[in-house]
């Protein structure tokens, strides 16, 4: 009888439960393996309290729910791994423990589910000798070598409704109404609700803006009689010469930096420009939350099967994928070797100034 292990690294996201199911009934119905769970990402294999067995009733009833059962976290890569020593925190290489941890609870294969960061982690586990399948999981969609990741349409269904509750009151009042939306470094979210919730500007990081060319198409719209103009901002647009807005420095959070205020910077641009009232929304963790959509249920599903059949196969260091239509595999290492970002010149951005979407350029 086999033994794995499956974790959830990074971010929260809605679907990682449909894995997680998927993974643990593929396992067990057919192939009468044995699953175990790693509670909180990587840092979960520093301790083996942390580590439980997962039957087919840990996994009953958990496909609408959102978040993971197992808990994730966002820090504790085992490479880079945070320990203070005389009052300062160092970044040490702790992934030897990790390694012999994994070895001494039997785990011969592990599923990886997480973006590019975990990704990178579970890599560098696999050079270590440790047999890895890994699942592309962010609401950011900036993975490459696949379709789509589970977690995206959830994320902008619910970043597509707050534009509709937005336009209303927007149009009410007529006011300029910004919504800063996540995604990190790529526009995804903020251009593909924008063009499904009828924005009138769109500011993504692929475009560096320029305000001039926002204020002028408010403007413009006012005189046509529109009195209002809805703008959703991705959390890493930024002006043309500027720089992104960050809420703590990478340096700080001993992580990844944290990217927010956006919103309040074009506020405060746009009140320079235009006599306008403006109200700004951030969006926030409401993007990771709630009920996977059916589109996220169902592909977590298959890529949770996928990854079963792929340890079935002896096919490691692989991420599954999706392309068209099809659940595949690709090597971990293609899909972390960059991000995948909104082409400036693609159909996407075309499509979006062909509908008049002022994009800031
Ligand atoms: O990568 C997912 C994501 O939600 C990004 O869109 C966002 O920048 C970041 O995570 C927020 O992270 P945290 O949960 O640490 O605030």
């Amino acid at each position: 009888m086999k033994k794995i292990g499956i974790l959830t690294g990074g971010g929260d996201c809605p679907g990682l439960n449909a894995v997680i199911r998927g993974v643990v009934k593929g396992a067990i119905i057919n192939r009468g393996w044995q699953v175990v769970g790693i509670e909180d990402g990587f840092d979960g294999l520093l301790d083996q309290k942390k580590v439980r067995s997962l039957t087919l009733e840990d996994v009953r009833g958990i496909l609408p729910r959102g978040g993971t059962i197992l808990g994730t976290s966002n820090r504790g890569n085992p490479f880079s791994y945070p320990v203070e020593k005389n009052g300062r925190v160092e970044l040490v290489d702790i992934s030897d423990r990790v390694v012999a941890n994994i070895k001494q609870m039997g785990i011969e294969a592990l599923v990886v589910i997480g973006g590019d960061g975990s990704l990178k982690i579970a890599l560098e586990l696999q050079e270590k000798g440790i047999p890895i399948v890994g699942v592309p999981k962010t609401i950011d969609n900036d993975l490459m070598e696949t379709d789509v990741t589970f977690g995206y349409n959830t994320a902008l269904e619910t970043a597509t409704d707050a534009l509709d509750k937005l336009h209303s009151t927007a149009e009410s009042h007529h006011r300029v109404m910004i919504m800063e939306v996540m995604g990190r470094y790529a526009g995804w979210i903020a251009l593909e609700s924008g063009i499904a919730g009828g924005a009138d500007v769109i500011l993504i990081p692929e475009i560096p803006f320029d305000m001039k060319r926002i204020c002028e198409g408010v403007v413009a719209r006012r005189s046509r009689g529109s009195r209002f103009s809805i703008i959703v901002a991705a959390e890493g647009a930024f002006s043309a010469g500027g720089a992104r807005v960050v809420k703590n420095k990478a340096e700080e959070t001993h992580s990844l930096e944290r990217l927010g205020g956006i919103g309040e910077f074009v506020a405060r641009e746009i009140t320079s420009c235009l006599d306008m009232d403006v109200r700004v929304m951030v969006l926030g963790h409401l993007q990771r939350g709630g009920s996977p959509s059916t589109f996220d249920r169902c592909l977590g599903s298959r890529f949770g099967i996928k990854a079963i059949e792929l340890i079935e196969q002896g096919e490691y260091g692989k991420m599954v994928c999706l392309k068209g239509r099809e659940i595949k595999s690709v090597p971990i290492a293609q899909a972390v070797k960059k991000m995948k970002l909104v082409d400036p010149g693609g159909e996407m951005v075309r499509t979006a100034e062909e509908l008049g979407i002022n994009l800031g350029r």
